[in-house]
């Protein structure tokens, strides 16, 4: 028989409470409980990324996360990134550079890739290479995800510098 523990979450902007078991995967939480099925499952052992999320603004791999570990935490998944029905321009860069094959890595990479130009809004292809290393696609060859985040970073700079000029 296994406990339920109150376990409480902010996702994607929105305060969760779920009864759960305390050692359940943060990734069964938002896929399961809370229906958020962006998510994606692919090694469930850490290695492939799919299950990326931000944790207080962190990358993790939900599926080596105990929800207890998530208690009070912040967590963003990749239904969090449109707003009001427009895509975030992670989003709309994959979709334009064929970023997006099969879909399964996809969630992880946008989560990963938002993570990278949170830090680096402007990175090479070098460093779009390295920020998205724990992040595996068995589809892409990887160079059109480098692309797609290439053109995020530009079209989001060049929203900011409109944003600028207009001020
Ligand atoms: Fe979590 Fe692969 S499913 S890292
Ligand atoms: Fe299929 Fe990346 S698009 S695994």
């Amino acid at each position: 028989m296994s406990t339920e523990t109150a376990i409480r979450l902010t996702v994607n902007g929105e305060g969760r409470t779920v009864s759960v078991p305390p050692m359940r995967r943060l990734l069964d939480v938002l896929r399961e409980d809370l229906h958020l099925t962006g998510t994606k499952e692919g090694c469930g052992e850490g290695e492939c990324g799919s299950c990326s999320v931000r944790m207080n603004g962190e990358l993790v791999n939900s599926c080596l996360v105990p929800v207890l570990q998530a208690e009070g935490t912040t967590i963003e998944t990749v239904e969090g990134l449109a707003h009001d029905g427009v895509l975030h321009p992670l989003q709309q860069a994959f979709l334009q550079c064929g970023g997006a094959q099969c879909g399964i890595c996809t969630p992880g990479m946008l989560m990963a890739a938002k993570h990278l130009l949170a830090h680096n809004p402007q990175p090479s292809i070098a460093e779009i290479r390295e920020g998205l290393a724990g992040n595996l696609c068995r589809c892409t060859g990887f160079m059109r995800i480098f692309e797609s985040v290439l053109s995020a970073a530009t079209s989001i700079a060049g929203t900011s510098q409109q944003e600028t000029h207009a001020r």
